[in-house]
């Protein structure tokens, strides 16, 4: 199912509904000014340049001020409003944080943590995701939004809750239990597949009662990986639920608007399976926080070119991003000069449609006061405001002609694997310094600095069809997906994959008789034992570079396969760090046994990159200082080249006309330019 392409409808622009544009602006919460400021605002929207607002987002308190009470005369004058302005809105449900009322009366809506606190109310998001008591509310107040403002001439889409799983993902209360022992029968149907999926017989687990299956709660000591493993599906699948709960309703009132959710593709966020949650809405939306060190860019060229993996390459949405600092690090830098529009024009080169920030007046009150914002607090007498308004220009004229494109796909691919990633940051593992999103990053940023585009896939997209695939820590792998890289392999396709890959099934059991099970024949090789290394500790391999955080103890098994690169010194002195197995179709299967370092990863990618007939198509010396991503539309392509340097660097012998800077021309540090190359 999975597989499938997402259904997409964009959001429903009052105005000129087929005219292409961009969406621009930002959450805006205006209960929290008094109604003079409503003025001002829309005035500075309008020099913004501002043509989509995410209104209502936590409103709750403020809508339904009791269990039968309701006040919406400040929305229906700023629907009106808005409207008048030519402004669009994307209006929330609300619901994301019940108001202090409907906790009162019903406490059994609050989640209980790991170790059995309750989550009390004074923040945001303190609801039970399984609570039948919260769901009804929250379904009222969405259909209350729903019956009066979905005819409203403003409304351009429906954005359900906010952030859905950001601080109640987990959650393990009785209400969770239940439906957490629910799940488990659908999924399982009967006990002993239950027992024989969770390894009970370990430890003394084995079950004779659903009633005795509880989540896996604060124990003595390791918890069972599968109950762990099955809590993490079931919670992700019960915040999906409540999306869906909205969504029908929202649908069946209101068809022809579109819904969506924002969803927080990120690096830390591992336990949402975004690859479904892409198939629930009518089109992506995302929020995105650059880390402001030294792989934030390339990290958010990865996190935005995995939304639209998500998206299947089609226009998405930019729900969040800063305008400059956030509020919720311990150290809360500002944006640099130039960061604001890098930041913007890189998630645009990946198929954004939509450009908006959190959000557009910077809060006097509350925890997000120090937040940036498009209207910071000094005003719009600043450097953020101007660069704000400047930002709103380029996509309303200079970019215009980039809206509704889509993404041109590259022909390497890193695979991305929710499953795995889960899988391999666990306890109980050989080693606990695996960091999943990090090695897939490295690979992403080795075809930076090769120049070559590559796209972020997920495991449960259309990977199949790229020339050369890396799968790093392709660590889960149930049987049909074995077979997929198999098949990929042996139809002429290229691909990499490392240390912990084909190691377990969906269940978490490993595969016996050597690592890496499931791919022990395709790679040609078998690994009797890992060999973690201790923090800071590298070995050399004879190649050059090196490995660190893990090695392999592997011995050829198959004919046609080249040792490429062997340890230098240690144990395993001699054993090979870096296989690839010709296979009779032409195509490769290569793997490492260690985490490379980045000069080892580069001479390999070289190398495979060379066998795939995968190239650059940027000239010589700007490969590795300038990334190039490419959006398509009829006749022509935008070619966006954002500068990974410190320094400027010259865009010289490129196709093309400049849309935005100067081919020719100078590229300062986080500078990006865009060029139409026109296409026949
Ligand atoms: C997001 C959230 C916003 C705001 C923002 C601050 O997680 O959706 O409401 O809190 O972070 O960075």
């Amino acid at each position: 199912m999975t597989h499938e392409r997402p259904a997409h409808r964009w959001i429903r622009w009052p105005n000129d509904p087929d005219r292409p544009r961009f969406g621009y602006g930002a959450d805006y919460n205006p209960e929290q000014w008094p109604r003079e400021v409503w003025e001002e605002d829309l005035r500075l929207m309008e020099e913004a340049g501002v043509t989509i607002v995410s209104l209502g987002i936590f409103s709750w308190a403020r809508i339904q001020t009791g269990p039968d009470t309701w006040d919406f005369s400040w929305l229906d004058e700023l629907m009106d409003r808005l409207h008048e302005s030519g402004i669009a809105v994307d209006l929330a449900t609300a619901t994301t944080s019940p108001p202090p009322w409907l906790v009162t009366a019903h406490p059994e809506v609050l989640p209980v943590s790991h170790s059995g606190r309750t989550v009390w109310p004074g923040s945001r998001q303190h609801w039970r995701p399984t609570s039948p008591v919260f769901r009804e509310h929250a379904l009222r107040l969405t259909r209350a939004l729903a019956e009066r403002y979905g005819r409203h001439p403003a409304l351009a889409a429906w954005h359900v809750s906010n952030e859905l799983g950001c601080h109640n993902l987990y959650d393990y209360s009785d209400d969770a239990a239940a439906a957490f022992r629910a799940w488990l029968r659908r999924r399982y149907g009967d006990l002993d597949t239950l027992n024989e999926a969770w390894g009970t017989a370990f430890w003394s687990q084995h079950y004779t009662d659903w009633n005795q299956i509880l989540p896996p709660r604060a124990a003595a000591f390791i918890p069972n990986p599968t109950q762990d493993l099955d809590f993490t599906r079931f919670s992700n699948d019960a915040l999906l639920e409540h999306l869906r709960a909205e969504r029908d309703l929202l649908r069946r009132i209101t068809p022809e608007i579109p819904v969506t959710t924002n969803f927080m593709v990120n690096h830390h966020t591992r336990d949402l399976d975004y690859v479904r949650w892409a198939h629930e809405v009518d089109f992506v939306a995302n929020d995105h926080y650059v880390r402001l060190d030294e792989t934030g860019r390339d990290e958010l060229s990865f996190s935005a070119n995995l939304t639209s993996g998500l998206a299947r390459g089609r226009p998405w949405f930019l729900m969040e991003h800063s305008t400059s600092a956030v509020n919720w690090k311990p150290v809360n830098l500002a944006k640099r000069e130039g960061q604001l529009h890098r930041d913007s024009l890189l998630h645009l080169a990946h198929g954004a449609d939509a450009v908006c920030f959190f959000q557009w007046r910077q809060s006097r009150a509350g925890a997000e006061k120090y937040h940036s914002a498009m209207v910071p607090h000094a005003g719009p007498d600043s450097r953020v405001f101007r660069d704000v308004v400047e930002l709103g220009r380029l996509l309303r004229e200079d970019l215009a002609e980039v809206a509704g494109s889509e993404r041109l796909p590259a022909r390497a691919a890193v695979v991305f694997d929710y499953q795995s990633w889960r899988a391999v940051e666990r306890p109980s593992l050989p080693s606990e310094e695996i960091d999943y999103h990090r090695e897939a990053l490295e690979w992403y940023q080795t075809f930076l600095d090769l120049g070559i585009r590559a796209d972020i896939v997920p495991v449960d997209g259309g990977w199949d069809e790229y020339d050369l695939v890396v799968a790093p820590l392709l660590h889960m792998v149930p049987g049909h997906l074995a077979d997929r890289v198999n098949r990929y392999a042996d139809r002429g396709g290229h691909l990499v994959t490392t240390y912990f890959s084909g190691t377990v099934d969906a269940d978490d059991h490993v595969y016996l008789g050597g690592h890496p099970g499931a791919f022990r024949d395709l790679l040609g090789i078998r690994v009797e034992e890992f060999s973690p290394l201790p923090e800071g500790v590298a070995v050399p391999l004879d190649t050059g570079g090196s490995g660190d955080l893990w090695t392999e103890e592997a011995t050829v098994t198959g004919r046609d396969v080249q040792t490429l690169a062997r340890y230098g010194d240690g144990p395993l002195r001699g054993r090979p760090a870096l296989t690839l197995r010709r296979i009779p179709g032409g195509g490769t299967a290569s793997y490492t046994t260690t985490r490379l370092s980045a000069r080892a990863r580069r001479g390999f990618l070289l190398r495979i990159t060379d066998e795939a007939g995968v190239g650059s198509e940027l000239p010589e010396p700007l490969r590795g200082c300038v990334e190039l991503a490419v959006r398509t539309a009829e006749g022509a392509e935008y070619w966006f080249l954002s500068n990974r340097t410190d320094e400027g660097v010259v865009l010289a012998d490129l196709p093309g006309t400049p849309l935005t800077g100067t081919a020719g021309a100078h590229l300062p540090p986080d500078g990006v330019a865009v060029l139409r190359v026109e296409r026949p």
